[in-house]
């Protein structure tokens, strides 16, 4: 049962609870780097804005994604317009993920990772998303907690289906 944190973030919020996830799991953790600077929260809203409304592949600076090996993929994102960053998706939509359960967990400034869900479930069908973990209770350590210990379970459980 391997698992792989993979996430995005622009001001770092994210990008320290994946670190601890991977850390706590003892696994790897696998930033997302957009090409373009998203620059300041206003710039960023009007880039962001534009890339949803235009729905295309946003590039990335890594390498070309294989996510082949692992079994469940954690992953981590602001939301931004109630949803998943588009870059996230793109580099998702290029790894090689069918049959990979998907665990997805947000930080925000308010809004839930609902919306977000939607869009993993409608945009990978052949994916399990499950196991959804909001912000703030990510940062409740006894959430945080029995959190991973479900994860760690439903994961044992998925390799013996
Ligand atoms: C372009 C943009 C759009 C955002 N949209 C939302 C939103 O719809 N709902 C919300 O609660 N927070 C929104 N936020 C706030 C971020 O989700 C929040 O600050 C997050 O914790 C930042 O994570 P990061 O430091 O990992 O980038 C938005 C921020 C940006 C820059």
């Amino acid at each position: 049962m391997k698992f792989v944190v993979v996430y995005f973030s622009k001001t770092g919020t994210t990008k320290e609870i994946a670190l601890k996830i991977a850390k706590d799991l003892n696994c790897e953790a696998i930033e997302v780097v957009a090409d373009k600077e998203y620059g300041s929260y206003f710039s960023a809203v009007l880039k962001s804005g534009a890339e949803f409304l235009l729905n295309k592949s946003i590039s990335y600076k890594n390498e070309k994604p294989d996510l082949s090996t692992y079994d469940s993929i954690i992953v981590g994102f602001p939301i931004w317009y109630n949803k998943m960053p588009k870059v996230l998706e793109s580099y998702l939509s290029d790894s090689n993920i069918q049959g990979k359960s998907l665990i997805p967990f947000c930080t925000s400034g308010g809004s839930t990772i609902k919306y977000s869900v939607t869009q993993l479930r409608k945009k990978f069908s052949n994916v399990k998303v499950q196991n959804e973990m909001n912000y703030p209770e990510i940062k409740d350590a006894e959430k945080y907690s029995a959190w991973l210990k479900r994860i760690n379970s439903s994961n044992y459980l998925s390799q013996q289906d």
